[in-house]
């Protein structure tokens, strides 16, 4: 039996054939809503889903909403770009101009790490040689940093979560439990470029991984992540993708930036 939002290889085949369909009618509002359901069943008869007829859709555990995390009221902007493209430079400046809470996950990691606490010593030699930690635990310092912050009246909380996610299980849990995330910025660079930055930092930031071996590392992990996590953002059927230039000056990137999310 499914878990609660787990969608089975037959599900997401009745789902993608009836979306399919649907684009094709230009349909709108509750129309469209009306429309789905109908093609929804129609290729679950077709398919053989039993799972999706009628009398079990109220049953079945994909829609049991009472076991579902509880949504977080918060509008998340993702901060992605290889290591030194200027994320941790532009985003504090966004919390001054336009309100947005700043979080990193590899600041949080780092603190975790200078507490001595257990999560802490897991992950010191993993950060260490520039290799990602595991995803459950990004997953969870993410969402726990995140609730923490909480939100006033009733308005959602802006964050911008930089370095978050890595790879496309952290963005489909994320999106699963926490929220969905309004945009997704992606900082290019030319990697020269991200070299001679993070090693410049290196002399004075006392971080333990602005080394020319852990960077080399950060930028091929990196690397191999991006094209993964792009083609998800990329594919959706509105991008909320928005490639940033950060090989220009501060103050150009930051414009860029706030031109896409002010
Ligand atoms: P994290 O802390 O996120 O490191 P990173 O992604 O490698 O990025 P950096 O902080 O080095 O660079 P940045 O883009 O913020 O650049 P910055 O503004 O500082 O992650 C560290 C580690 O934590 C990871 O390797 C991994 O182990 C772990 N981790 C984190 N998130 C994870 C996740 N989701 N899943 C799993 N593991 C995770 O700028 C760098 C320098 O360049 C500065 O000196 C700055 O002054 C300069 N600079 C910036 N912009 C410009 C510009 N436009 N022109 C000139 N100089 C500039």
């Amino acid at each position: 039996m499914p878990k609660p939002y787990q969608i089975t290889a037959n599900t997401a085949k009745v789902l993608s054939l009836a979306l399919h369909e649907l684009v094709l009618m230009d349909l709108r509002g509750a129309e469209c809503l009306r429309e789905l359901a109908k093609l929804i069943r129609k290729h679950a008869e077709e398919q053989s889903l039993q799972d999706l007829s009628e009398d079990s859709l109220n049953e079945a555990p994909i829609l049991n909403h009472a076991e579902a995390p509880e949504r977080m009221n918060a509008y998340v902007v993702f901060v992605l770009g290889g290591p030194g493209s200027g994320k941790g430079t532009i985003c504090p400046r966004l919390v001054e101009d336009l309100g947005f809470m700043h979080l990193s996950v590899g600041e949080l990691l780092r603190k975790e790490v200078a507490s001595g606490s257990d999560v802490g010593k897991e992950v010191e030699s993993i950060m260490k040689s520039g290799q990602l930690v595991p995803d459950d635990l990004a997953i969870r310092i993410a969402r726990d940093a995140i609730g923490a912050l909480g939100s006033a009246e009733g308005l959602p909380v802006k964050v911008l979560l930089d370095g978050f996610p890595r790879t496309v299980e952290q963005a489909m849990a994320f999106e699963d439990t926490v929220c969905p995330a309004a945009k997704v910025l992606w900082f290019t660079c030319d990697e020269q470029v991200l070299v001679n930055r993070i090693l410049e930092r290196g002399k004075t930031s006392g971080r333990e991984d602005d080394t020319a071996e852990s960077v080399m590392v950060r930028l091929k992990t990196f690397n191999e992540c991006t094209d993964r996590i792009r083609q998800y953002y990329e594919s959706q059927p509105v991008s909320k993708i928005t490639l940033i230039d950060a090989s220009r000056s501060v103050d150009e990137v930051y414009e860029q930036v706030r031109s896409v999310i002010a």
